[in-house]
């Protein structure tokens, strides 16, 4: 295990990065639309306490608070979190309960204090399995029985994808960095192309699951997020056009759950239940 400290190379990427943004951008919106429909898909009605470990600039975080949940923020990168504070103070009727540096691991919050927990980053950036276990179990400890966890993981197979959708499958520089992904799941970027991101972990479907149970987590749902709809061609026109993207938000629901498709998906979300 690693301890509680977050790598150099993390922190250095988010620094170069605009988190702050990204989900505005592309098929980024996809992953954004869908990761809010399988949130209130589950997601108990206000008065409710939520805590988002590893929430970035705050996305998730302010969304859920405009909607009256009591939220409290968690990131390692002190710039998101700064980012999240400045998004919570333009939403004066509803800010964040609190927005701390910290990590999944190490939760600030008491025992049973919380109906649901997201983990939208820590289980692909924790690239070891007892930190990915421990990060799960911390979220057990402090949900209320009944208390709901979304773990989004990164699937195996997103960067082969990526590379052949957009364009990088011959960059020689990537061809490594792929077939370690493919080999093991551990991917490392040791290029300065911010595209090729930072130190993650890939999971098989089945292996998210495990992760899951490992940690004393029923499992409610195991679902693509983006599934292929990530990888259509001229996705902004798509997207742009209310009636295609009703369209492809209904193809990527029809096969969220289908097992053959799960991999090509960029992202795939888990939901237990403690
Ligand atoms: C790609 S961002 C996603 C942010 C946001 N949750 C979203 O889904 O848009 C991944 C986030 O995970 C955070 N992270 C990485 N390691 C973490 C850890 N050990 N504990 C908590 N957060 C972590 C990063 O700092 C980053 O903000």
């Amino acid at each position: 295990m690693s301890g509680d400290i977050t790598p150099n190379e993390i922190l250095r990427h988010y620094n170069q990065v605009d988190e702050a943004s990204r989900l505005r951008r592309g098929w980024f919106q996809l992953e954004q639309a869908r990761t809010q429909e399988l949130i209130l898909r589950h997601l108990p009605p206000v008065p409710a306490t939520v805590i988002d470990a590893g929430g970035g600039a705050g996305a998730y975080a302010c969304w859920l608070a405009s909607r009256g949940y009591e939220v409290h923020l968690i990131d390692p990168v002190p710039r998101h979190v700064e980012q999240a504070r400045v998004a919570s103070k333009q939403q004066p009727a509803h800010p964040l309960a609190s927005a701390e540096v910290g990590d999944a691991r190490h939760l600030p919050q008491g025992e049973a204090i919380a109906d649901a927990v997201l983990l939208l980053g820590p289980l692909y950036h924790l690239v070891e399995r007892p930190d990915r276990i421990a990060c799960l179990r911390e979220a057990h400890r402090v949900l209320r029985p009944g208390g709901l966890v979304w773990g989004a993981a990164i699937s195996r197979f997103a960067s082969l994808f990526d590379s052949l959708s957009s364009g990088f499958f011959d960059d020689p520089a990537f061809a490594p960095i792929l077939a370690r992904d493919l080999e093991d799941g551990q991917h490392r970027n040791p290029t300065t192309n911010l595209i090729y991101f930072t130190d993650a972990f890939f999971h098989r479907p089945g292996e998210l699951s495990r992760d899951f149970l490992a940690a004393g987590f029923q499992i409610v749902e195991l679902v693509a997020i983006e599934g292929p709809g990530w990888l259509a061609r001229d996705f902004d026109r798509l997207w742009n056009d209310p009636a295609q993207r009703e369209r492809l938000l209904a193809a990527v629901r029809k096969v969220e759950r289908e097992p053959s498709v799960l991999g090509a998906s960029s992202h795939i979300m888990a939901i237990g239940r403690k």
